[in-house]
């Protein structure tokens, strides 16, 4: 009866060790989780919430951002102008908006809140800055953003803290390089860079905090080891564990391991074949090689040659046209003509036969898109879609063309209805509905699936 439980002792470090454990990875996940405000959950942390919660400690998991500071709020800024941002704004550079850097100089803070959440309202405004600025960028629309105030700021802290190319602060950066098609396919995972970071560091600092811990732990469960051989009150039971060896091999025979690594690995399989066939069909950043060296960087982009001096049909009818020889003539027949390249114009025009330029962007024909739909009507620009083709050397396709990426823009992208009488009664009864949402291009169909299948 005066025997000395040990199993008591054992539970006792194994207690102690999950709960240090517990509350190392409730606080690190406590960290990630802070700069999630985002409802659409771009930030990696948000998911990571519910677990801090749920895994210890409660308290830890009520106060979001306690301590997260400037750091968290640019992480957040950064993970959200990535996800929302991006594809039309750079820091330094003018892509399809202005370049952002000193923005917080340019404009007060109060007038870019609401600019952000909804800029055609403040352009309708008459305020003179941003009525000069829509005019300056060819009347193109930036879309609406249902961010809060608090969101809005730490995406303006991101970009003050990016201002004159310093891209140390979050390390990645890869959502500014428009130039590189590899890199555009990236802007969401982009996200995931910032808001880690932070959280990464603390969580190896754990871990090395808990091997010292263990190794401790292993230490003194030894020295006590050896104290209990030495004494003589031990009864069976108590020897039998203290002589227990851990058994490696019964647990490689052990089937319940066997059948938990059988599952994960038939998961594993499973989620790189679905990803697989997902990606078959797209065609992002296809690029092959054109039959002549044409550069839409030197024509469009140097040579400033508009967009449908080439493309004669983009802003009347459906398709695009390519340029058939003789439009290349109304220039080449003087500029250039000793070329090796320029001659293979001539060549095909000797033989009366087209170029066999190869195409790039190719909706399958269950599709419907229409061009001047978007161009003319929609006033987009060819960049929104495209992207910097003035820049480019040799084109490439630079969005993904799949369905979502049509119904994302629909969803989110107001419809021009003014000084259009059709549209009055219907922004009406949108408005009565709807509050403030915005009117747009799916309010009035554009999500609907006969508008864009036959
Ligand atoms: C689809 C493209 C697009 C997206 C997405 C977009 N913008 Fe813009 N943004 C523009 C354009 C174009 C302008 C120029 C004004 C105009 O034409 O309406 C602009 C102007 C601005 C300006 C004023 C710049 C200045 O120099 O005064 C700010 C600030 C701004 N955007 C912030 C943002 C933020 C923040 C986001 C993400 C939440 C964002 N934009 C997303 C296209 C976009
Ligand atoms: C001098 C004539 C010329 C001008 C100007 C020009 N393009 Fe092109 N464009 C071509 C030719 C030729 C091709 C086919 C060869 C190629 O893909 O480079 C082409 C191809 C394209 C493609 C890919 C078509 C496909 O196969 O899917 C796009 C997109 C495009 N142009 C957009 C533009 C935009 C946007 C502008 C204005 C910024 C522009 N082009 C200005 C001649 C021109
Ligand atoms: C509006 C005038 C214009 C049109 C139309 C035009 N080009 Fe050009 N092209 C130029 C100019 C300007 C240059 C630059 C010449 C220089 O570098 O001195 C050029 C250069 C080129 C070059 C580079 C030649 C070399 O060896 O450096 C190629 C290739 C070319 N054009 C192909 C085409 C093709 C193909 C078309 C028809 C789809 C076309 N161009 C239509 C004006 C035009
Ligand atoms: C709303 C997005 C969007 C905008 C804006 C847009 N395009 Fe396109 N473009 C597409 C899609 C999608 C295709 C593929 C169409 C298909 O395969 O039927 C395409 C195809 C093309 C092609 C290949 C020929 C064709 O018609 O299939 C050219 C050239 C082209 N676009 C030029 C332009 C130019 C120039 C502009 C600006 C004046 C422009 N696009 C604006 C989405 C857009
Ligand atoms: C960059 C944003 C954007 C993208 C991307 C885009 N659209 Fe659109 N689309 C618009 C806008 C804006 C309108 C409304 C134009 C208007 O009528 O004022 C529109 C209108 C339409 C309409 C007419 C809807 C109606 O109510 O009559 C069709 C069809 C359509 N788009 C098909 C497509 C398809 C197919 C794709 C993808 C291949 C696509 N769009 C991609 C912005 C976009
Ligand atoms: C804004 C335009 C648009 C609307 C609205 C739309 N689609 Fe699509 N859909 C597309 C485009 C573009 C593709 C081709 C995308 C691709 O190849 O990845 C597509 C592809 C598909 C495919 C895949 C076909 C295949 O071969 O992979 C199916 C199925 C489909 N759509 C069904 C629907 C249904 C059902 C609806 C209505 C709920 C709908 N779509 C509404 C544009 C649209």
């Amino acid at each position: 009866m005066n025997s000395i439980r040990l199993r008591s002792f054992s539970h006792f470090f194994l207690a102690l060790f999950l709960t240090l454990a517990a509350v190392g990875n409730s606080s690190a996940q406590d960290v990630g989780a802070a700069p999630a405000v985002s409802k659409e959950g771009v930030t990696p942390g948000s998911s990571d919430a519910g677990n801090a919660g749920a895994a210890a400690t409660p308290a830890a998991a009520a106060t979001p951002g306690a301590g997260g500071g400037d750091a968290a709020a640019i992480a957040a800024g950064d993970a959200l102008f990535k996800g929302n941002c991006a594809q039309c704004h750079a820091v330094n550079d003018v892509v399809v908006g202005p370049a952002l850097a000193g923005i917080t100089k340019r404009r007060p803070v109060s007038w870019l809140i609401p600019w952000i959440k909804n800029s055609s309202k403040v352009v309708a405004s008459g305020d003179e800055y941003a009525v000069k600025l829509f005019n300056q960028y060819q009347k193109q629309q930036m879309p609406s953003f249902q961010l809060s105030d608090q969101e809005i700021t730490s995406i303006l802290a991101w970009v003050t803290s990016q201002e004159g190319g310093g891209k140390a602060a979050t390390g990645g950066g890869a959502g500014t390089d428009k130039a590189d098609p590899a890199t555009d396919t990236k802007l969401g995972a982009g996200a995931e860079g910032g808001a880690g970071q932070y959280a990464d560091v603390l969580l190896i600092v754990l871990v090395v905090v808990l091997i010292v811990l263990v190794v401790t732990l292993v230490i003194i469960a030894n020295i006590m080891k050896d104290v209990l051989r030495g004494r003589k009150d031990l009864d069976g039971r108590d020897i039998e564990i203290l002589e227990q060896r851990f058994d490696w091999s019964k647990l490689y025979k052990s089937s319940a391991i066997r059948i938990g690594a059988g599952v994960v690995f038939t998961l594993v399989i499973l989620y790189e074949s679905v990803q697989g066939a997902m990606g078959v069909g797209l065609t992002q950043g296809y690029q092959p090689t054109q039959p002549i060296a044409f550069s839409h960087k030197l024509h469009a982009g140097e040579n400033q040659i508009n967009c449908a001096y080439c493309h004669t049909s983009v802003y009347k009818s459906k398709s695009a046209n390519i340029p058939s020889a003789n439009i290349c003539m109304n220039c080449h027949s003087q500029i250039k003509t000793e070329s090796q390249e320029i001659k293979k114009i001539y060549r095909a025009i000797e033989r009366k036969q087209p170029i066999q330029w190869v195409r790039i962007h190719n909706l399958p024909d269950l599709a419907y898109f229409n061009h001047s739909q978007h161009t003319q009507v929609g006033g987009i620009e060819c960049q929104t879609c495209h992207g910097p083709i003035q820049n480019m050397d040799v084109v490439y396709q630079y969005s993904p063309l799949t369905m979502g990426w049509c119904i994302n823009c629909h969803r989110e992208t107001p419809l021009n209805t003014k000084g259009n009488g059709y549209y009055n009664n219907l922004v009406k009864l949108h408005d009565q509905a709807n509050g403030a949402a915005p009117f747009t291009v799916s309010s009035n169909g554009g999500t609907e699936c006969s508008k864009c299948h036959y």
